[in-house]
Order: structure tokens, then C-alpha cells, then sequence
């Protein structure tokens, strides 16, 4: 069990900035990254959907041999995280916004968070939400049409920016000091975002954190990889290939990209 693949998915390639921050952190552990592109967005699909597609990208990773399961997408991990973890054997680590920090260091006590509609709406993170939410303003975005523009690699286009204004401008003027990003596809907007927002905005996501609490299960429940073998990392997308692999540029070293139907 130790020496198999740390297993990751997300609705497309926004969970690549997850598997960076996991690699980064676990250099040795093999990992196999699956993409459901073809799927994307998930924020707009209803909690059964996104249930059915996460159970099946589930299956998916445990039938190639996977030891655990990082839910690179907020979304799912809002919507189907309890199941998976009441349902399977295997430890589920998942990504939530990072509502707390942002609202310990908030000054001007609003922070913003932008985010899927299916994320918004689910009950996990309402509580998540609630729980953090004691003399803070928690201004909520939907950022619908951001993830259809990523998985399109238009990460700079005119479309993209006059999108992001329109959603961070009410948030600005509200007073927010702090931008939660909520949706694994958007840490990929940071450079377009700096952009638009003022200096003083800190834009914080989850990935460094999930990589950290990747790192702890592995280790309290002694699943870290044990043999020398050389580190692998295997890639499966049902769109396209070079759009994942653009997404990729981490990697030192060429990895394989299988293409699968789902
Ligand atoms: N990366 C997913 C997330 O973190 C995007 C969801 C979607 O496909 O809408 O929420």
C-alpha cells in the first residue's frame, strides 16, 4: 500500500496548481492526476451530478492502485467529500477556502471569496463559513464563466480581465482587504488579478495548506512511499492533452499524459 500513487482529481486542469504544491512538498511520493475536463464546470452541476462524477473518478484512481485521494476541487470537496469519506477505505484529503486565515488577519474585517456557485451553495461550506464568520463581513462571489475561460488557457484575454472586474469590484468597494480564492482553477488568474486589484489586497488560496495536511496523513497513518524507486507521476484527461501539459510546467522532468475516456 505504501509504494502506490498519491491519487488527485479535479473537474480539469485547475487542480494541476494542487499537484504542483504536492510535489513541491512530497518529492518522492508517485502521484496520478486525473482531469475531468470534459465534465468542467462542475460549480454549475447539481450536488447529485457532482457526486456521481466524483464517485466515479474515485473508482477510477483506487483501480489503479491509489493509496490515497486528494480532491483538488473545491467544489467537490464541498459536495461529496462526506460521502467518499463514509463510503471508501482509503483517507480523502479535500479543499476548502481558506475562510479562516483570511479572517484572523482581516483588518477591515470584510473579506471577499470568490468561488463555484456549487461551492457557495453547499452546505459544508456554509458551516465552514459560519463557523469563521464572528465580526467578519464574508462578501461571496460566484465566479461563473472563469473556469470554462482557464480550461480554455485564456488566462490573459480581455474576456477573462472585464470578467475578474466585474466580480472584484463590489468586493472592493465593500472594503475588503482580503481575496479568498475558492476554486482550484483560479490561482492561475493571480497574475491577471494583481493586475486589477490594489497593492494592498492579499490573495491567499489553499494549495500550500493541502499539500501540508497531504503530508500529515501520509505520515500519522504510515502511508508514506517506502521503496527508492524512481518518482513517477502519470497524468489522465478525457480533453485535450496539450492543454494539460501547458499546465504542467513544474515538471522537470517529462511525464506521461494519458488520454482516457471516462
Ligand atoms: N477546480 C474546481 C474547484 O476547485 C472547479 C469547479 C468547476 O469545474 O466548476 O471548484
Amino acid at each position: 500500500m505504501n509504494d502506490g500513487p498519491i491519487g488527485i482529481f479535479d473537474s480539469g486542469v485547475g487542480g494541476t496548481s494542487i499537484w504542483k504544491e504536492i510535489t513541491m512538498l512530497l518529492p518522492k511520493e508517485d502521484t496520478i492526476y486525473l482531469a475531468d475536463s470534459v465534465n468542467a464546470p462542475y460549480g454549475e452541476k447539481s450536488q447529485e451530478e457532482i457526486l456521481k462524477l466524483s464517485i466515479k473518478n474515485t473508482d477510477l484512481l483506487l483501480s489503479k492502485g491509489c493509496k490515497m485521494i486528494v480532491v483538488a476541487c473545491n467544489t467537490a470537496t464541498t459536495n461529496a467529500i462526506n460521502y467518499l469519506r463514509e463510503n471508501y477505505q482509503v483517507p480523502f484529503i479535500g479543499i476548502e477556502p481558506a475562510i479562516k486565515p483570511a479572517a484572523l488577519k482581516s483588518k477591515t474585517k470584510t473579506i471577499g471569496v470568490l468561488a463555484t456557485k456549487g461551492t457557495l451553495s453547499s452546505s459544508l461550506f456554509n458551516s465552514t463559513s459560519e463557523m469563521h464568520a464572528s465580526g467578519i463581513t464574508i462578501i461571496e462571489q460566484e465566479g461563473t464563466g472563469l473556469v470554462p475561460l482557464v480550461e480554455g488557457g485564456k488566462m490573459q484575454d480581455a474576456q477573462t480581465r472585464r470578467l475578474l472586474e466585474e466580480f472584484v469590484n463590489p468586493m472592493l468597494e465593500q472594503g475588503i482587504d482580503y481575496l479568498v480564492l475558492g476554486c482550484t482553477h483560479y490561482p492561475y488568474l493571480i497574475p491577471l488579478l494583481r493586475e486589477i486589484l490594489p497593492e494592498h489586497i492579499t490573495i491567499i488560496d489553499s494549495g500550500e495548506a493541502v499539500a501540508r495536511q497531504t503530508k500529515t496523513v501520509l505520515e500519522s497513518q504510515e502511508l508514506s512511499k517506502i521503496n527508492g524507486s524512481k518518482t513517477k507521476h502519470q497524468f489522465y484527461t478525457n480533453a485535450d492533452v496539450s492543454l494539460l501539459k501547458s499546465f504542467l510546467t513544474a515538471v522537470v522532468e517529462p511525464v506521461q499524459i494519458n488520454v482516457l475516456d471516462f
